[in-house]
Formats: structure tokens, sequence, C-alpha cells
């Protein structure tokens, strides 16, 4: 149902949803949680590892690059160190930093900057599709650029996968942009490579663009099962020129930066030459102090397997424990839990902030009905991003709240 808004306004503006951290505040209205017990919230994607001296000593050293205006592309430097470090992730032959990488602030903007870049809403039927549960940003990039949203539910009984064959052919005509999220966020479910080759043919045969985000693809637990990126799909499926894909990965939790918005899309050259003008009008551009500080963090390898092993040890001891409650398992990567609820997810996350002072999101706000079930809901999503010693606390509060049930 849209909402009713000022008039001198894009119409569209009223079809964005409640964010779903608005929806938890207004879900959590009358609430008070037992004083004595410290807040815990496990519900915002924030990292809180701590940030990496490095990086920020570099940002320190290059404030005088606050004094020019950097331009849309990015220096060489970062556009090098991006292009390289794709080659060693992903075991890339060659990406040419000049055509195939541009620097974003954070995938957040350049995922909803790349709908209104793709989308030709002049074309009847304009459609987007998405995974389901979902990044809220998807849709509303959707529809701002006045196109609508197709959901895909990724359901328990097909391992959260997303099934391309459930779209039908008249409805392929009409999708411009597909968005995947592998490693998903909530799911942590990682695209394999017969799903990414399906997926290439579908868009060979109907001419979509693929998104990938693949912000969470550092956050691994099995170092011979990688998330295998979009790129490095294509490029082991013989689409050496990527066409028609362009991934977008982040810093802001490989490196525990999310406040410096810094991150990158890479692929399709043809289509970025677009992107790159479309964000020349657009003015999205990195600072220079913070692109010194990005090349650091893209070139560092070391500090990334020290973040992986505190995801790591951490979902191996909080995973047990809650087991015995709840059934939960480690993801295949992010930090997230997927978790199905006793109780329906908007009741249980309201009884667990109100009786232990814990802040979990319930499934059903990073969902939309669609095929009439919403498939976030009876699921809450559960972010291992507090410290160990918080974590642990959090889940023994979480074990006695259901053993109370
Ligand atoms: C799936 C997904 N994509 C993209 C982002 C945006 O991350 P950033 O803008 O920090 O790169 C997030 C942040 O939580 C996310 O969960």
């Amino acid at each position: 149902m849209p909402r009713a808004i000022c008039a001198k306004v894009n119409p569209n503006l009223a079809r964005l949803q409640t964010y779903p951290f608005e929806k938890l505040r207004a879900l959590f209205t009358g609430v008070t949680p037992p004083a004595e017990l410290k807040p815990i919230r496990l519900s915002i994607g924030e990292p809180q590892h701590p940030t990496p001296g490095f990086i920020r000593q570099t940002l320190a050293d290059n404030l005088g690059g606050l004094s020019s205006y950097p331009t849309t592309a990015g220096s060489d430097a970062l556009r090098g160190a991006i292009a390289h470090w794709l080659e060693r992730r992903y075991g890339l032959p060659q990406v040419d930093p000049a055509t195939q990488v541009i620097p974003v602030n954070g995938t957040r903007e350049a995922l909803f900057a790349f709908a209104q870049c793709v989308i030709d809403a002049s074309r009847p039927g304009a459609k987007v599709l998405c995974p389901n549960p979902f990044y809220q940003i998807y849709e509303g990039a959707t529809l701002l650029a006045g196109a609508e949203p197709v959901f895909l539910n990724n359901l328990p009984e097909n391992g959260f996968g997303s099934d391309f064959d459930a779209i039908d052919a008249a409805t392929w005509r009409d999708i411009q942009l597909v968005y995947v999220c592998s490693p998903g966020n909530p799911t942590g479910r990682l695209l394999t490579l017969a799903e990414w080759k399906r997926l290439f043919e579908l868009s060979d045969r109907h001419g979509f663009v693929i998104a990938a985000d693949e912000c969470y693809s550092e956050i691994y637990f099995d170092d011979t099962a990688k998330p295998i990126g979009a790129l490095e799909a294509a490029w082991r499926l013989g689409r050496t020129d990527f066409r028609n894909v362009v991934m977008f990965s982040s810093l802001s939790k490989r490196s525990n930066v999310p406040g410096m918005r810094s991150g990158f899309v890479a692929g399709d050259a043809d289509i970025l030459r677009e992107f790159l003008r479309y964000r020349t009008y657009h003015g999205c551009v990195m600072s220079p102090s913070v692109q010194a500080a990005s090349v650091v963090a893209w070139n560092d390898e070391a500090h990334v397997e020290e973040n992986r092993r505190l995801y790591r040890d951490k979902f191996a001891r909080i995973t047990p424990l809650l087991a015995a409650q709840l059934p939960v398992e480690v993801p295949e990567a992010g930090f997230y839990y997927w978790v199905r609820t006793p109780l329906p997810d908007t009741e249980f996350a309201r009884r667990l902030q109100a009786e232990y002072n814990v802040t979990v999101l319930p499934g059903s706000y990073l969902a939309r009905e669609s095929g009439g079930i919403n498939p976030g809901a009876g699921f809450v999503r559960i972010a291992l991003v507090a410290d160990t010693h918080e974590c642990l606390e959090a889940a023994g509060r979480i074990i006695d709240f259901c053993k109370n049930l």
C-alpha cells in the first residue's frame, strides 16, 4: 500500500517500503527491557571488529588529498590495486584496471545507482529480479528506476537457492536486471558454478544484466570452499569478456571499515563505460584520502585472514551452544545465522528484546510476500558482529529465553 507523500516529488517515492530497522523500532514501541541487562544488538549487519591500524594511519597520512577534487574513475593506483586483488582472489589472468573497474563509495550506493543506469523504464513492463529475502536496496533501486520487482523465494526446501527456472519466458522478456547476492544476506548461501552457468545462459537468451552483490565474499569458513565470484564463474565458463555481468565488492566487511565507504564494481567494460558516464553526472566520487587508504587495504590479506579467524572462532563457539535450543548451522559464508523460530518471528524478536534485551531482526522484514508466502516469516537474522564475549553472553540469554518459552 503506497504511503501518502508530498505531491511535489516523484510519486515512486511513495512506493518505498519502511526500512527494516524502522519497522523494528515500531515493533519495540512500549517495550522496556530489563535495565540490569546490558543491551546486545545482533540485528544490524555492521562489522564491529577493530579497523586495522595501518588503514587508519594511511587515511590520516593522506588527509592532504582533501584539498583536491577526485575524478569519478578514481586513481590509477586504486584501480590497479583492485584489478590485482581480483586477479589474486579469483585466479583471473588479467583484469583491465582502465576499463573493467570503477571504485564506488560502498556497494550500497552503487547497487542503487546501477539500476538507475541500466533500467529503460520506457520499455513496457520493465522488471528487475530480486532474491527473496534480500538486501532492501534492490527493491528501492528498482522502484525509483520506474521498474517492478519480481521476487524469487529462497526457501529451506530449495536450500535457500534461487530457482531461476521457476521464472516463465514472458517474465524473463521483461526482466532487464537481475540482482544476485552471493554470499547471500541473510541466508549465507553461495551460488554454485552450475547456478552461475544457468544464469549466464538465461542472460544470453533474454539480454538482461546481472548485478552480483558480493560484499560478504571474504567472510567464509572453509578455505577449500571460498565463494565463487561472478567474474571467476564467467571466466571459468569461457566468458572472458564478462559480458552482461558486473560484480559489487566492498571493504566494509572485509576490512572492518564500514564508515570509510569504499568498494568497487568490476566486469563488462561496455556497461561500466556507461556507468562511469552516469556517475559523472550523479557526482559519486571517492575522496582521495579514502582512495589512498583503500589501496593499502586491497593490497593486504593478513588482516582479512585475522578477521575471518575471529568470525570462525565465534561461530565455532556459539553454534553448538545455540543448537541445543534453535536449529542453527554455521552459514556457508557471511556473519549471519538465518534461523527458524519456535514463535512467529516478530513475536520472537519482541519478546527476546522485552525479556532479555537482545535485539535480532525478524525475517519477515527482510522479505516480501510472493507466491502467497513471505519466505522470511518464521525466521530471524542474528548477526555475530559483536565481540566474542558479548556474543557468548547473547547466546546464553537466547538459550534461557527459548528454554522458558
Ligand atoms: C547484501 C549487502 N549488500 C551490500 C551492502 C552494503 O555494504 P557497503 O555499502 O558497506 O559496501 C550490505 C550491507 O550490509 C549488504 O548486506
